[in-house]
């Protein structure tokens, strides 16, 4: 896989900047090019602006805004592009513009280099085509504002090669991107779909159906969304939609051509007036028009093989932050109702119903999704969880789905070893809280013990297959995430990996083995360390303690898992532990859960210590008291048997007060604990 680490920006507007914004935060040198320096200098004043808003809504501190600033420099000399890795093509929307900037970057940076453009409207193929290197051209597809909404949609072209698109998918995750792939088709996968929606909107207020405010609150209260389409369409640019409506009925007919009132309202240069009150005895029509042609498109689209159910679903809820994607409202909606209304109005307009909805029609059942992927290359089975905008957190679909998927990997004689991944940021950022709460609140604590038995039965499966295992930690790993990567063999981290058993600071304490397994790869005293302080581990420090096996830049991370396979390597030595970890071992092996949180053990005047201390303190007291007593006593029993200890104390540890404020409490305030 090719190595990113330079990249360049071409076109210094509202895209361009916010790209090269981005990639500076995440730690890339960027060339931000334009025409001439003025035009230069502006994007870099949009950067400085953005960064400063940054500062004052304390999203950066102002050493971190200078650190991303400096990162970036800006030129109007393409002589600055000859070593770069990746280009990402951001300038006006019209093809021979962008078929111009390729050329010229096909001239100026190395053959190997990756380039990219940001088209909104044309096929990736179009604008390759006739270049030298097509192979190496391919579409990154980003949504305003670049550098906050984590969106992008990955797009092949037709010679775009395959280790093009793995090198600047690989990329986008570094730069803290959720990448989606999209066949090289109009409007992709998210346009395609929100295009329509917002003219479906001027539609029924062309027909009558209702006035502005009346279709808003419908939208609003229908989707689940903040804006309505006309605001939107304020905010964004009335012409955007326009354009964007116009190319999509260009591909796809005239159900998407766009709303003659659309063109008017373009050619008035007005912005939509969003004043009056909204009459909810039309919300109804209004409602079914808008769900009506979302899940038409969506599964049209689906139908086509641009993108996936899933795909489609994390576009929606990332990209344009609806809290339910077109498949899940679908579902919710009923399988029948909704084959039902897109019938109709898909009549309306000569338009067939999707061959996918139809099938699930006739068989009256919900769109299933696939929230883990597999994947089979050379002996290697990649199983990816995959809802990156959950930070692919445990819930009960994702454990049932990973142990299917693994029991398959695991039974099946082509596969040599394991490979456990997490999509977009995060490896597995613990499990789901909410439905921790919802039990809670319920009192059904059974379904929660239940949850993490099932959790229990993957992990044991994982630690029991006699193929190896690999954990791929990209990102951050916490709780139940953490616990996972300890039942497989090798635990392998980039440099950006950070790790943490955050539990007693919510009440509880880990469940899915985190009080057995880590003592078997760390021991006792660093086991407690970890889980009563929550200390949160760099990836390089957690290599340091033996935590994790191996640190690897982010594009080896593939080739490193898979080299771990086929050595079959299962065993390896304790790490050499450095002064400070040394004491840190044996000061939390030697003081019980009370005195620490107390802060009254004897640190020695060791400030690391005195530090570690000090976070014990603002833990649960049943739960730090628990998680030291399991870990202590489950060290000296076999595996199962402590694991068995772990489980046989999750109700107790659930029915406590303390749990309840500091899990409902996770996000919103700092917990009070009373020790009950
Ligand atoms: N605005 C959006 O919401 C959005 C979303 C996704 C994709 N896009 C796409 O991103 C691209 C840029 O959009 P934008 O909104 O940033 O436009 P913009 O007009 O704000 O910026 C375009 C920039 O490109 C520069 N430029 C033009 N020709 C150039 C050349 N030959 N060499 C170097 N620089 C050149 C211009 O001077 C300008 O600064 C378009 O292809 C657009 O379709 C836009």
């Amino acid at each position: 896989m090719k190595k990113i680490r330079q990249i360049a920006v071409i076109g210094a507007g509202n895209m361009g900047s916010g790209i090269a914004q981005k990639a500076a935060t995440e730690g890339f040198p960027v060339v931000l090019v334009d025409l001439d320096d003025a035009k230069v200098a502006r994007g870099l004043g949009v950067i400085d602006d953005t960064l400063r808003q940054g500062i004052e809504r304390k999203v950066f501190r102002p050493e971190e805004a200078k650190a991303i600033r400096e990162r970036i420099s800006g030129t109007s000399d393409w002589r600055h592009l000859a070593d770069i890795d990746l280009a990402i093509e951001a300038v006006f929307e019209d093809l021979e513009v962008k078929r111009s900037v390729f050329a010229r970057l096909e001239e100026v940076c190395r053959p190997d280099a990756l380039l990219a453009t940001n088209t909104s409207s044309f096929a990736v193929s179009d604008i390759a085509r006739g270049m030298k290197h097509p192979e190496r051209i391919l579409g990154l597809h980003y949504f305003y504002h670049p550098a906050k909404n984590r969106l992008v949609e990955v797009i092949a072209g037709e010679e775009t090669s395959p280790e093009a698109f793995a090198s600047a998918w690989t990329a986008q995750e570094m730069m803290g991107k959720t990448p989606i792939r999209s066949a090289d088709a109009s409007g992709f996968i998210v346009n395609r779909f929100f295009v329509p929606w917002l003219n479906e909107a001027v539609r029924l207020l062309e027909e009558g159906a209702g006035d502005i405010p009346t279709i808003e609150a419908a939208a609003k209260a229908t989707f689940g969304i903040g804006m309505g389409p006309f605001e939107l369409m304020n905010v964004t640019g009335v012409p955007i939609a326009l354009h964007a409506a116009e190319t999509l009925g260009h591909a796809f007919g005239p159900l998407y051509e766009p709303a003659a009132l659309l063109r008017t309202q373009v050619a008035s240069g007005a912005l939509w007036d969003l004043g009056g009150t909204a009459d909810p005895a039309k919300a109804e029509a209004i409602a079914a028009r808008l769900l009506a042609v979302t899940f038409l498109v969506a599964t049209s689209l689906v139908d086509e093989g641009v993108g996936t159910i899933e795909d489609t679903d994390i576009g929606a809820r990332v990209g344009l932050r609806w809290p339910r994607g077109p498949f899940e409202m679908i579902n919710r909606f009923g399988i029948m109702e909704a084959g039902d209304l897109v019938g109709q109005f898909g009549g309306s307009w000569g338009v067939a119903v999707s061959g996918i909805l139809s099938l699930q029609w006739r068989s009256r059942t919900p769109f299933p999704f696939e929230l883990v992927k597999s994947e089979l290359e050379g002996g290697v089975a990649k199983l990816t969880i995959n809802r990156p905008d959950a930070m692919n957190a445990l819930n009960e679909t994702v454990v049932a789905q990973l142990h299917d998927a693994f029991k398959r990997a695991a039974a099946d004689p082509a596969v040599k070893g394991i490979v456990i991944a997490g999509a977009g940021k995060a490896f597995i950022a613990g499990a789901d809280i909410r439905f921790f709460v919802r039990n809670m609140e319920s009192g059904d604590l059974k379904r929660i013990v239940d949850f993490t038995r099932a959790g229990h039965a993957l992990l044991h499966d994982i630690d029991a297959c006699p193929k190896p295992v690999v954990a791929r930690l990209h990102g951050l790993a916490l709780g139940g995430g953490l616990e996972l990567a300890c039942a497989c063999d090798v635990l392998i981290a980039t440099p950006r990996a950070s790790f943490a058993f955050p539990e007693t600071g919510i009440g509880i304490y880990p469940g899915l083995g985190g009080t057995q397994r880590p003592t078997r790869r760390i021991g006792v005293g660093l086991t407690r360390w970890l889980v009563m302080s929550g200390h949160t581990l760099s990836a390089d420090e957690a290599a340091a303690i033996g935590f994790v096996d191996a640190v690897v830049p982010h594009e080896e991370l593939d080739a490193a898992c898979r080299a771990a396979i086929l050595r079959g390597s299962k065993t390896k030595p304790r790490a050499t532990l450095s002064d400070r970890h040394l004491a840190l071992e044996a000061f939390f092996a030697g003081n019980d859960a009370e005195t620490l949180r107390l802060g009254k053990a004897d640190t020695g005047g060791n400030e690391a210590l005195g530090k570690a201390m000090k976070r014990v303190g603002f833990k649960a007291p049943i739960a730090l008291r628990l998680a030291g007593k399991l870990i202590e006593s489950g060290a000296a029993l076999p595996l199962e048997d402590g694991l068995a200890l772990e489980l046989a104390h999750l109700e107790e540890i659930f029915s406590t007060k303390d749990a309840y404020e500091g899990l409902s409490t996770l996000g919103k305030k700092q917990p009070v604990f009373q020790g009950r």
